[in-house]
């Protein structure tokens, strides 16, 4: 678990980094004055969340996707609703499968806790909700020309999609998300024909026909909580959990090079993962006086 947990807390980190950002351009170098020890304060937050979930990691890096598709990466998605506001969090695609506040609030406070720690850091804006804007999000019912167009809308390549859907190397989906590829896929009365059989026969034991909608299935079910490359690996082996996870592999086009190089080299994926992030992180920024710093993290001031 140690090297995957780092992974997790330095892309956080690079998140962290790459935010919490007003008055100067985007930095990653932003808090080395303000903030030396962010990585550390960072890490401690994570690792003790860890204990008590082990699924955290994951949860914060798909938060973080949510709110970086919908206006850019501006924190938007901690609103609750209020006068005016229509909080993202209640609008479809409702992708939470628990205790969404509690994970949000802890969202936040990776972003807070430096403050917390008595550093000057006073600078983090955040933008207004836009629940309509939440169809932005990538829905596992689309196919990949769709999916690909989303990415695209906000700026980001067939590198990025298969990069960054390589975070569903660990966490979990839910039957209601992946189950009309298992019995009458598309109306043919077949399942998935990229499903392999074997594996066929594991999910439907899971999520029978027409049942167990909210029952959680692991995303990579070679090693469900290790970030590694696995994930690639088993879009080769037709073990891709959601419709959109192995079309990257069984739909001709190019990302299709792009998970075979993954697959081949987990150093590779790692690198690319790392700029992804980063490139997701930057789609809209707020700088400036674009944004607000919120006095309580849920409302507007
Ligand atoms: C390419 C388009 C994508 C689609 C269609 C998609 C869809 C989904 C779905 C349906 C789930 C299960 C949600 C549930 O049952 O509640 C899920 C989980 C997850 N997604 Fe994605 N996703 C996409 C891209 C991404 C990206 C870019 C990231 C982050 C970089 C990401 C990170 C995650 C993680 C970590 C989980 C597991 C969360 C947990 O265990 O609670 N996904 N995704
Ligand atoms: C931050 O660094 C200082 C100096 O190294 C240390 O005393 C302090 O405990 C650190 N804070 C945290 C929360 O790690
Ligand atoms: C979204 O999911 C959460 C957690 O399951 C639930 O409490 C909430 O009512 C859902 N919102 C909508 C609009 O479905
Ligand atoms: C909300 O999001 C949609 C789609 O991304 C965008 O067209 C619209 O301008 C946004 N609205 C606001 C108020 O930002
Ligand atoms: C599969 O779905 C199609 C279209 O929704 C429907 O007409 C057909 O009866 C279904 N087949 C089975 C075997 O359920």
């Amino acid at each position: 678990m140690s090297s995957s947990f780092s992974i997790v807390a330095a892309i956080i980190l690079v998140t962290i980094c790459v935010l919490g950002n007003s008055k100067a351009q985007l930095s990653s170098t932003f808090y080395t004055t303000t903030c030396p020890n962010v990585t550390s304060v960072v890490r401690g937050v994570v690792e003790q969340a860890q204990q008590n979930d082990i699924r955290i990691g994951a949860k914060l890096i798909q938060v973080h996707f949510h709110d970086c598709f919908v206006n850019g990466c501006d924190g938007s998605i901690m609103l609750d609703n209020a006068d005016g506001i229509e909080s993202e969090k209640d609008a479809v695609p409702n992708q939470s499968t628990d205790g969404y506040d509690q994970l949000l609030l802890k969202y936040w406070f990776l972003r807070m806790e430096a403050q917390r720690g008595k550093f000057n850091w006073e600078e983090e804006t955040v933008g207004q909700p836009n629940q309509s804007g939440t169809t932005a999000i990538p829905s596992p019912f689309e196919n990949l020309e769709k999916i690909t167009k989303k990415f695209s809308d906000v700026g980001l390549d067939s590198t990025d999609l298969v990069a960054l859907s390589g975070a569903h190397t660990f966490g979990r989906a839910r039957c209601l998300t992946f189950v009309h590829r298992l019995y009458n896929f598309s109306g043919t009365g077949n399942p998935d024909p990229t499903i392999d059989t074997t594996y066929l026969e594991t999910l439907r034991q899971i999520c029978p026909n027409g049942g167990n909608g909210g029952t959680l299935a692991d995303l990579d079910q070679s090693t469900r909580d290790e970030f590694d490359s696995n994930y690639f690996t088993n879009l080769q082996n037709k073990r891709g959990l959601l419709q959109t996870d192995q079309e990257l592999f069984s739909t001709s086009g190019d990302t299709v090079a792009i998970v075979n190089r993954f697959a081949n080299s987990q150093s590779d994926f790692f690198d690319s993962f790392g700029q992804s992030m980063i490139n997701m992180g930057n789609i809209r920024p707020l700088t400036g006086s674009d944004g607000e710093i919120r006095s309580d993290c849920k409302r507007v001031n």
